[in-house]
C-alpha cells in the first residue's frame, strides 16, 4: 500500500484498516474511513469520470467538496462526491456518464 494520510480535516483521524470495494466491477482496497478519492488515487485511478459534453477525463480537483468534479455513482446513487465519501467495506463506485440532473420541464 502506498503512503497514506492519517488525518483529514473533515473526516478526522484515518485508521489503516484495508477493506475491499468495487470500482467499475474491479475489486480494489482502501482504508475504511478514508475518502474514496484517496483510496482511488492510492490504487492508481486518476480519471473519475469523463466530461459529459466533450468527453475529456475529469478527476480530483478541490478535494474539499466544492467543485463536484469527483461525482460518481456510489452504491447506486448518482452525483455523489467521492472526495466527501468515506470508504466502506463492499461499497460500489462507478464512473458516471450522464449530466448530473435534468431540470423538470427543461431541455
Ligand atoms: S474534488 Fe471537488 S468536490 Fe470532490
Amino acid at each position: 500500500m502506498t503512503e497514506r494520510i492519517t488525518y483529514h480535516k473533515i473526516l478526522g483521524e484515518i485508521k489503516h484498516n484495508p477493506v475491499p470495494f468495487n470500482w467499475n466491477d474491479q475489486t480494489l482496497y482502501g482504508n475504511a474511513g478514508e475518502s474514496l478519492t484517496a483510496a482511488l488515487l492510492a490504487n492508481g485511478i486518476r480519471t473519475l469520470r469523463y466530461h459529459e459534453k466533450d468527453g475529456k477525463p475529469r478527476g480530483l480537483y478541490c478535494n474539499i467538496g466544492h467543485c463536484s468534479e469527483c461525482r460518481c455513482l456510489i452504491n447506486g446513487v448518482r452525483n455523489q462526491r467521492a472526495c466527501m465519501t468515506p470508504v466502506r467495506h463492499g461499497m460500489s463506485i462507478e464512473q458516471q456518464t450522464e449530466l448530473p440532473h435534468r431540470i423538470k420541464g427543461g431541455r
